[in-house]
């Protein structure tokens, strides 16, 4: 039954929070903003909740933010090498920077962590020499990025053939179908 692939999506995204090592840690973002260009980078996935809303952390001075303020929908590529599983997912991204969300996340993050959100200059600034860099005494710019997905992506190859099922989320449940691979 292809919803049974949705209780794999779901077990393996948790897992994430438990197993530092897990795959799909390190994700794939893009975003699309005024300048219709595709934008991706690499983040860490920190949170997983029970309806699936992926959280990372981010600085609110980077270009992402900026994409995201200027279009919500963004979309996610996460791969599992050894299980040949890739997972695609669209969703809708909201940035919070509210004083109670960022004293509750800012608070668990060690003064490296911490330190990575407060250089002098926004994300992506030229810079002449990497030594160079400075950083704020007490300002920081850390913010919360939390990932509402409707559509979501399961491919994994295997044999005697791949399974690919896309699952587009109507009201609050998730409607499957098989696609050819
Ligand atoms: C392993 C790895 C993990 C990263 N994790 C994050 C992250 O959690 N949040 C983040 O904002 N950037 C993270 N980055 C940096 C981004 O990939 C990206 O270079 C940076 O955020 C600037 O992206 P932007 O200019 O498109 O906003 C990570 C990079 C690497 C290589």
């Amino acid at each position: 039954m292809a919803a049974n692939y949705l209780d794999e999506i779901r077990e393996e995204l948790h897992k994430v929070t438990t197993e530092k090592d897990h795959p799909f840690r390190l994700f794939t973002l893009a975003t699309v903003g005024l300048d219709q260009v595709a934008r991706l980078r690499t983040v860490v996935l920190r949170e997983v909740s029970g309806n699936l809303k992926l959280t990372f952390y981010t600085d609110k001075r980077s270009k992402k933010i900026t994409h995201i303020k200027e279009n919500k929908k963004v979309s996610l590529l996460l791969y599992h090498p050894t299980k040949l599983l890739q997972l695609k997912i669209e969703g809708t991204a909201n940035c919070r920077d509210d004083d109670a969300t960022k004293e509750k996340y800012w608070g668990t993050l060690d003064s490296y962590a911490k330190k990575q959100y407060t250089t002098s200059r926004s994300p992506g600034s030229k810079l002449t020499d990497p030594r160079d860099i400075t950083y704020l005494n007490q300002e920081h710019h850390f913010c919360l990025v939390e990932i509402t997905p409707h559509k979501m992506e399961y491919l994994k190859l295997s044999r005697p053939h791949h399974i690919r099922v896309r699952f587009s989320k109507v009201g609050t449940e998730w409607e499957n179908e098989y696609l050819v691979p």
